[in-house]
């Protein structure tokens, strides 16, 4: 087979199943075009996208303003390294901290790698500026965390699947219950070598656990009172996807570290950003750290475009205004549903929690069921599925999915 012939989706599924490593278990669907909010197959079926990628795809897919951006810089200057200077960087650079209200950023690609970055600006903070002894920093972090996949983020997973066979691990992080303030001010007194307190907004891969409201302002509070950074996590959470620009912005939280991925891009292209002001990121100087495609022309322009999508279309006021629709009417169907628990989530990044046991197969068949009725969703546990679609979805299109969903729902049978 050439490898431009057209293949059915079970070629296509073959050929990743024996030639791709297993890190993922997909849900059988292969998708080969995408606008908007919709996706599809490549037997020409379509589908509401209720992923978007994992919260990537906020603008929609193959948005045309930022697809264009891509295109026009692809074909003027790709990728020159940070040997050199390009004429494209700067203007982002001035773009982004304005958009974010920081003084710097520094420019990566994947949300792993802004989370490590954060991680190693965060100890060198502490020991240049705060005084903590070499090697002795820590940094909290919370239970049931999800920031990616490195050897050192993994460290402080307490997935064991993703931790299994993978260390040795990196020390120097305390674990704490997450939405708890007393488990953070004890861990805060209890040590003057803790540099940082990294945390989601929203625990999105453990299955959308919004904490109690007033959690995050409490916290930043807590982490000035003992000289500590506040790291936000916004990855998933942040542009637009929670109703707000950032999750922090509903309790009117500025991080001292801000750390953005998928959507920063609209999902065409690996864009990743750590934000923070001058006294912390003055402590990178050149060679302490860096990336040869961070900071690329073609990153640049597209993330400008990404950004640039989400305030001239109202992202944020469309996913607040559509989350609380969308709430509302699954609350609406729980009450009538022996299956589903609870609806729970801000702006349009939610989750149903599936009235069986964690590690039960329910939610992953309700998603066969789901794609087969034409919505396609993920399970993020045995019982919990995450709903995120495109933040363009309209009204219209959201009510649809909503009957989509709860038919299937309802039509289910174990
Ligand atoms: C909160 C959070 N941080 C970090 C990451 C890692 O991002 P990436 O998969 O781009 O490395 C994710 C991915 O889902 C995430 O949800």
């Amino acid at each position: 087979m050439a490898v431009l012939d057209h293949i059915s989706s079970q070629e296509a599924m073959a050929l990743e199943n024996k030639y791709g490593a297993q890190n993922y278990h997909p849900l059988p669907v292969v998708l080969s075009r995408g606008e908007g909010v919709h996706v599809w197959d490549l037997e020409g079926k379509k589908y509401y996208d209720f992923l978007s990628a994992y919260s990537s795809v906020n603008q929609g897919h193959c948005h045309p303003k930022i697809v264009e951006a891509m295109n026009k810089q692809a074909q003027t200057l790709t990728l020159t390294s940070r040997a050199f200077y390009n004429d494209m960087l700067g203007k982002y650079e001035k773009f982004i901290t304005n958009y974010f209200g920081f003084d710097k950023v520094l420019p990566i690609n994947t949300g792993a790698e802004a989370v490590e970055t954060a991680l190693k600006v965060c100890r060198k903070w502490a020991y240049e500026v705060k005084g903590i002894d070499t090697n002795k920093a820590k940094i909290i972090v919370c239970k049931n965390n999800f920031h990616g996949r490195t050897t050192t983020i993994v460290s402080f997973s307490n997935d064991p699947v993703a931790r299994k066979n993978f260390g040795p691990f990196t020390d120097g992080f305390i674990k704490i219950e997450y939405d708890n303030l007393v488990a953070l001010e004890e861990t805060l007194e209890s040590s003057s070598e803790i540099a940082g307190f990294l945390v989601e907004p929203i625990q999105g891969e453990a299955g959308v656990y919004v904490p109690s409201e007033g959690y995050l302002a409490k916290a930043k509070a807590l982490c000035k009172k003992y000289n500590v950074l506040f790291i936000a996590d916004e990855v998933q959470t942040g542009i637009a996807r929670t109703g707000c620009m950032l999750a922090v912005d509903h309790e009117e939280v500025k991080p001292d570290i801000l750390i953005l991925g998928k959507a920063l891009s609209g999902g065409v292209y690996p864009v990743s950003a750590v934000l923070a002001d001058n006294e912390i990121m003055n402590v990178i100087r050149p060679g302490n750290h860096g990336s040869t495609f961070g900071g690329n022309p073609v990153a640049a322009a597209v993330a400008i475009a990404a950004l640039t999508v989400v305030k001239d279309e109202k992202l944020t006021e469309n996913a607040e205004r559509l989350g609380k629709i969308f709430r509302e009417e699954l609350n609406k169907f729980i009450e009538t549903s022996d299956l589903v628990n609870q609806v729970r989530g801000k702006g349009l990044l939610n989750a149903i929690v599936i009235n069986d046991d964690e590690d039960s197969d329910t939610a992953w068949n309700i998603c066969l069921q789901l794609r087969d009725n034409g919505l396609l969703a993920k399970p993020t546990h045995g019982n919990i599925i995450r709903f995120a679609p495109p933040l363009v979805m309209n009204e219209e299109q959201l009510m649809d999915c909503i009957s989509i969903i709860t038919k299937t729902i309802s039509e289910y049978k174990k």
